[in-house]
């Protein structure tokens, strides 16, 4: 998403300015060019050359710099711009934006632009709360600029509270979704990953491999393109998604409480969890002691969550996966007419770079008429995009009463 995109990153005058050297990289190692602009008291925090290195190309921080302004002048890079980011932006900056000032380069070429616009602030938290700022700040989000919350927490100035400049992997993800083709504005998507546990007693359990990573990286990109998402997700180790809705849970009845509770809000449904078919018939309060040669442990059918929402279906769009180790397409065959589902994405685990714990996937999708699409070896992040395009053909269809 990142990749190929020609952005100017505009640097403001704050301590934060230091932070916007990692943002920078992050958003070079996502193969973006970047161009910087800095304001004159952003070359107090930061040199111009730091971000010149790491850029790889001139920094610009004069409007009227003869060389620079004939080679990359401000409506050059106004135009070749796909995103700004501003980051951080003081509420200098913002003030000025908000006024139609543009009386630097940074500002003269924001004016100039037709990209879409990021905005990072950071600032002590009263000027953050000043009313003037908020009344900047909701200015520049009636003309389509997009805000970034800042965090909160201790504050450079010795403040505690909103200010503090956002995490540069936030703003990344930000970049990302206001790169991204808005297809699924509109759509809310209820999304499960990872994997369950059914304890046996208060120190063992019973679960499966799942990281998940696939799951979280459908909920990312739905949330990339426009949808409003919930995740429910089994334990993993993976952090809460930026600007999702994550609801963690650890077994499969607590798993099933939480998607039917959200279900009726939702329009999409995204069954990436590998949910555990079977429980300990009864779990022991305490530790179960070491003691016989052998020891049978009685296991209860778990709720099918997949299988409960295809019945409650209605018109909402249903993703299945099935994770199989042999008669792959037989077997999700099966399951997408049981589970009443509209795809199913069937990956056979046993295959290298395949199912759990990767970061790769290899996959077949199975639609209702039968037709099976092949997807081969790729990241998970690539392979929600391909599952998130059939989701949106699909509603296509069904807007268009073909489904
Ligand atoms: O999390 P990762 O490490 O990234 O791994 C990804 C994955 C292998 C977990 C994922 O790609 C995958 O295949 N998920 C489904 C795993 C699974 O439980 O498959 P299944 O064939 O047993 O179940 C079929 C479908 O029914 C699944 O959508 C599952 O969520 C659902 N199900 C199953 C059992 C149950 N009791 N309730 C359910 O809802």
């Amino acid at each position: 998403m990142l990749n190929g995109k020609q952005i100017v990153l505009g640097v403001t005058g704050g301590i934060a300015a230091y932070k916007a050297v990692e943002l920078l990289r992050l958003l070079t190692r996502g193969e973006a060019t970047v161009h910087v602009i800095m304001t004159r008291s952003a070359t107090e925090f930061v040199t111009p050359l730091t971000f010149q290195t790491l850029s790889m190309n001139p920094v610009n921080t004069e409007l009227f710099n003869l060389i620079s302004e004939r080679e990359i002048g401000h409506i050059s890079l106004a135009d070749r711009a796909d995103l700004f980011i501003i980051a951080p932006a003081t509420a200098n900056v913002i003030g000025k934006l908000a006024g139609g000032i543009a009386d630097d380069m940074l500002t003269t070429t924001v004016m100039a632009t037709r990209a879409p616009v990021l905005i990072a602030p950071a600032m002590n938290v009263n000027m953050y709360q000043n009313p003037l700022y908020r009344e900047n700040e909701e200015k520049l989000r009636r003309h389509g600029f997009r805000l970034v919350e800042p965090a909160r927490g201790m504050l450079a100035c010795g403040w505690e509270g909103e200010g503090k400049f956002q995490e540069p992997a936030v703003i990344v993800e930000e970049a990302r979704r206001a790169l991204a083709p808005q297809d699924l504005a509109g759509e809310r998507f209820l999304v499960t990953a990872g994997p369950t546990r059914e304890e046996i007693d208060p120190v063992r359990f019973v679960s499966n491999h799942s990281s998940g990573k696939m799951g979280y990286a459908i909920a990312r990109a739905a949330w990339r393109r426009g949808a409003e998402v919930a995740l429910v997700s089994g334990p993993t180790c993976l952090e809460n998604p930026w600007g999702i809705e994550t609801v963690r849970v650890e077994s499969a009845v607590e798993m099933r409480d939480a998607v039917m509770a959200r279900l009726p809000a939702c329009t999409v449904v995204v069954k990436a969890a590998a949910v555990a078919d079977y429980r300990p018939a009864t779990r022991s309060a305490g530790k179960i002691k070491k003691g016989a040669e052998t020891m049978v442990l009685e296991l209860e059918k778990n709720p099918d969550i997949l299988a409960e929402v295809g019945r409650a279906k209605g018109d909402r769009v249903v993703v299945g996966f099935a994770a199989e180790t042999g008669e792959l397409l037989e077997n999700a065959r099966m399951k997408l007419k049981e589970k009443n589902v509209d795809l199913m994405v069937a990956n056979d685990v046993s295959q290298a770079g395949a199912g759990f714990n990767v970061d790769t996937n290899i996959a077949k999708i199975l639609h209702r008429d039968g037709t099976v699409e092949e997807l081969s070896l790729m990241e998970k992040e690539l392979m929600a995009e391909a599952i998130l395009d059939r989701v949106v053909a699909l509603r296509l269809k069904m807007t268009r009463g073909e489904e």
